[in-house]
């Protein structure tokens, strides 16, 4: 049947490109080398690229942008965002502009602890599991120490075992849930090396117990894996500001300072009380995070997963983000979970991750913790006042006009006179063809 192919890893690249194009491509060599043309001129650049993955064709261009003026706990940043959505950029820019001469973003560390876990199941008496457990503890802590030299060396490692009794709702289930420190680097080859030591280790444990029954002897692990769920690796960013000089925040729209804090309050208050717009509330919070994960060569759906189970940690999915006046000062405030890694994995070997932590300042993990929930924040911001004043949609647009323009294959003539036109019109894809029909 069309499309079944043994062996398309052992293929090598081009004739992986070839049976693409041949068997999927209405043109089949326009395809193969449109395909192939998006591959770095550099062949030793293209080796790296083509090292992240399997079956790799080619690269697949996403722009890489910068936000200026982000300004945390004191120190400008400018920050690099890789996202193909037009506003997104625009709205973290201007947001960081707006707060820059109001103290800029603040922003603190909650906790830095990353988890694993080993699940088994074992059928002896849970009492049993209890007394043993402290031995298996110190024996689980012995086995892993040459995986944990060198992060402890650099000061984290392990910092707690924990035995987890799921027995009443799983037959026999227990969890070793493992605690983290893994300092600059995201961890996830440090913590799951250590897990699968930690199975090895628990299954010799029981096997080698001459004081068990057979029946006690017998432990069965079914997985050893990190949690991307880290609720106490947690960042808190925030902007307040006296309400009386926060005049400027909606002129644009012809809105008093104190009405646009109140529509703002509210737009918030909202979304944390109804899950579906706090969905696209966080989402917009994740446009700025993810572009600045993106950038960075971390990792964004683990970000994204533990972010979202964090906004259900009180059993409803909520906004991650707050905003309230109290004595006269508004304050906008965005918390949530971030594993991040400023040394090791992809920070280390994609080339633009590495110029974007330096950018960055080669930041710590913390430090960098800091700057993306700052560009998550800045990015709600952006979006909840626009959102309460003029509606998202005549910024979006706007930007949106260039990628219509492209599409049509208007000249730079036709392009920048269409900006002009459409700079008090209600900008759409057919509006646009019609104004290039009429030039
Ligand atoms: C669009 O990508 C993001 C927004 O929908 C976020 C929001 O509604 O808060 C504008």
């Amino acid at each position: 049947m069309k499309g079944i192919i043994n062996g398309f890893s052992k293929l090598s690249k081009q004739q992986k490109i070839q049976w693409v194009a041949e068997t999927f491509g209405q043109n089949p060599t326009e395809m193969a080398e449109h395909i192939s043309s998006w591959q770095h001129a550099d062949a030793a650049q293209q080796k790296v690229l083509d090292g992240f993955t399997e079956n790799a064709l080619t690269n697949y261009p996403l722009p890489y942008s910068i936000a200026p003026n982000v300004m945390v706990n004191g120190k400008v940043y400018a920050v690099p965002m890789v996202i193909e959505e037009s506003s997104v950029v625009a709205a973290a820019s201007s947001a960081a502009k707006f707060w820059l001469n109001k103290g800029g973003f603040h922003a603190d560390i909650l906790g830095t602890v990353k988890l694993g876990q080993v699940h088994f199941r074992w059928l002896g008496q849970p009492e049993t599991m209890q007394y043993l457990f402290p031995e298996i503890k110190a024996a689980l802590l012995a086995s892993a120490d040459d995986i944990t030299a060198n992060m402890r060396n650099r000061g984290g490692g392990i910092t707690d075992v924990e035995l987890l009794d799921f027995t009443a709702e799983e037959p026999g289930y227990y969890q070793i849930r493992a605690s983290f420190e893994t300092c600059d680097s995201m961890g996830a080859n440090f913590i799951n090396s250590v897990l699968e030591r930690f199975g090895d280790t628990l299954e010799f444990f029981f096997d080698t117990r001459t004081d068990l029954s057979d029946h006690e002897r017998d432990v069965e692990v079914i997985m050893c894996i990190l949690s991307n769920y880290t609720p106490d690796c947690v960042v808190r960013a925030w902007v307040e500001c006296p309400v009386g000089e926060l005049e400027d925040l909606a002129r644009h729209a012809g809105l008093p300072g104190p009405e646009a804090v109140d529509r703002i309050c509210t737009a918030v208050r909202i979304a944390r009380l109804d899950p579906y717009r706090a969905t696209t509330h966080n989402k917009g919070i994740f446009n700025g995070i993810d572009a600045v994960i993106l950038a960075t060569g971390n990792d964004f759906r683990a970000v994204e997963a533990s972010g979202h189970t964090y906004a259900c940690r009180d059993g409803q999915y909520r906004s991650l983000s707050k905003a309230w006046v109290e004595n006269g000062i508004f304050r906008f405030e965005l918390e949530l979970p971030l594993a991040l890694g400023t040394v090791g994995g992809l920070t280390a070997l994609h080339p633009l991750a590495k110029r974007s932590l330096e950018i960055l300042g080669n930041p710590s993990a913390r430090e960098l913790m800091m700057i993306v929930a700052a560009v998550g924040l800045a990015q709600n911001f952006a979006a909840v006042r626009s959102l309460v004043t003029t509606g998202i949609q005549s910024g979006h647009m706007k930007m949106h006009l260039t990628n219509i323009l492209n599409h049509l294959g208007a000249t730079d003539e036709q392009a920048a006179a269409a900006q002009q036109y459409f700079a008090d019109k209600t900008v759409s894809f057919s509006a646009v063809r019609e104004y290039l029909g009429q030039q």
